[in-house]
């Protein structure tokens, strides 16, 4: 069985079922979307018109989605998938547990069926199976940075289409950095028409030694329109995946400080940022400037309807907080401790004004300093030691230590045969060795631990192209921690699941990296 992420349970049996032009697929009005979405997956391949029926038919060979409540144990995303010779039944408690059922359905037939045109001479066989599964955690995520380089939105929908692939669930979009911002807002224009164009870009990795970088000298740019916005959260809902947003604060934003200068601490005009690194504009907390980002984060919500907006809050240099008489006051009138209580207050009145819109805030794990805010969600960048200290004091936590996620780090040691990354080095083997509960967290800690998800940093990643070659097969990894049970693990075992999968990365036009 070449089932990627791997199945909680499964049970081989005799026989198989073979998908022919006859197969009817049976719905009722609530699976009725999802079983023609279903056919229309298996229609180019197969070249099958499948009859939809309200009932099992005589003498026919058959697909039926079911819900039901029996399968609640199973959680939302779990499901059952029985191939029987005559029939096949998938069943779940709620949507999504049918989707990934479908999602395993897809993957126990030929992998040509994922090709988007007529295949001939491929049985369309399926093994006798039983399978009972659902998913280790409930986060299970990717992050793409489309500000370091901009990403098309095909290139967006494309990677969606790869999460649900493998059973991932959360799309985290890097929307906003020094180096542009990627996302319209209404109120705000500047942000888009200076905000996303920066005009030339860093040549070579950055060298903080070198007095003189080189630079490109070509301008570099672009940004999703909200139109454009509501039509990938539209696909990406279909899929099952929910899109956490990032717009980051006070740090990480000198795209916003070159379109709106006040926002700053210094008065004086920035451009959008050319090279990489951490950056000493930040913004000020004046009360017009938090008021700004509830304005900005109003039009966030009104976009994306999932739970959880990310607010960064990592790397914030506060030498401009240090120097600025205008902060020193505000400390002083707040009656702060110092600089790191500044950031702390900034990220707790976004936890406020976020909990008041019925939604949760996540951030790095630097919004730890100074005091985490009341009902922040931390995500752990640093290695898992802020994960361990938030998930201890009682704050749910995503694990994204860079040690086992970042995939914007090499993934060979011959670097010279590597396209030129941040550095780093994390093997494939490495990531799926990763275990997201740390050792000797107490269960009432680690029941706050949601899940675990892939970064990848787009510095020195400028193309669609070089972004699939980190991403895969090391996503495919990750998709396995995250989904599937902690014991039972095999890495040998799954690198021969993967060199199947690997054939549906080639047909999905994936520009995986080869393994060595
Ligand atoms: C990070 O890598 N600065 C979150």
């Amino acid at each position: 069985m070449n089932i990627l992420p791997r199945p909680a349970q499964l049970i081989e049996n005799e026989g198989q079922f073979t998908l022919t032009d006859g197969t009817a697929i049976v719905v009722d009005p609530a699976t009725a979307s999802l079983g023609r979405r279903l056919a229309v997956e298996l229609a180019p391949a197969t070249g099958f018109t499948f009859k939809f029926l309200n009932h099992p038919p005589m003498g026919e060979t058959s697909i039926e989605l079911k819900l039901t409540s029996r399968l609640k144990r199973l959680g939302k995303e779990g499901y059952t998938l029985h191939v029987e010779p005559g029939k096949v039944s998938l069943r779940a408690a709620e949507l999504p547990g049918l989707f990934y059922a479908t999602r395993s359905l897809l993957q126990l037939l030929p992998v040509q069926i994922l090709r988007q045109a007529r295949v001939q001479g491929v049985a369309w066989t399926a093994p006798c199976v039983e399978i009972e599964d659902r998913p280790r955690f409930a986060w299970r995520g990717a992050m793409l940075d489309v500000s370091r380089h901009f990403m098309p939105k095909e290139f967006v929908k494309k990677l969606i289409d790869l999460l649900a692939l493998h059973k991932l669930n959360t799309f985290h979009w890097h929307l906003t950095d020094d180096q542009g911002w990627r996302i319209e807002i209404k109120k705000y224009p500047r942000l888009t028409s200076a905000g996303a164009w920066r005009k030339e870009t860093l040549v070579g990795r950055m060298d903080y030694s070198q007095e003189n970088l080189t630079y490109d000298g070509i301008p570099h740019g672009g940004f999703y329109t909200q139109e454009d916005v509501r039509e990938i959260v539209a696909y990406a809902a279909q899929r099952m995946v929910t899109i956490v947003p990032e717009i980051e604060m006070p740090g990480h934003s000198q795209a916003a400080l070159a379109a709106y200068p006040e926002l700053g601490n210094t008065g004086r005009a920035l451009e959008v940022l050319t090279h990489w690194g951490i950056n000493e504009d930040i913004y000020n907390v004046n009360e017009s400037t938090l008021t700004f980002m509830q304005d900005v984060l109003s039009e966030v919500l009104g976009l994306f309807p999932g739970t959880f907006i990310h607010v960064g809050g990592d790397e914030v240099p506060k030498i401009q907080w240090k120097e600025s008489p205008e902060a020193q006051a505000r400390i002083k009138a707040l009656g702060l401790a110092d600089e790191d209580a500044l950031q702390s207050y900034f990220i707790r009145r976004m936890d406020a004004f976020l909990n008041s819109r019925g939604r949760r805030l996540v951030g790095w794990d630097e919004i730890l300093e100074g005091g985490l805010a009341e009902n922040a969600t931390v995500m752990s960048w640093r290695g898992e030691e802020g994960g361990i200290r938030a998930a201890t004091s009682g704050h749910d936590v995503v694990m994204a230590p860079n040690t086992y996620t970042y995939l914007d780090y090499y993934q060979s040691e011959d670097t010279g045969r590597e396209p030129l990354a941040i550095g780093g080095y994390l093997p494939l083997s490495e990531v799926y060795a990763y275990e997201p509960i740390p050792h000797d967290l107490p269960p009432e800690a680690a029941r706050h631990i949601l899940g675990a998800q892939a970064q990848l940093w787009t510095e020195y990643i400028p193309t669609p192209k070089q972004a699939e070659y980190m991403f895969f097969p090391r996503l495919s990894a990750l998709s396995e921690v995250v989904w599937s049970p902690g014991e039972g693990k095999d890495y040998a075992d799954f690198l021969r699941r993967l060199s199947v999968h690997l054939q549906r990365l080639d047909i999905l036009d994936v520009h995986y990296r080869r393994l060595d």
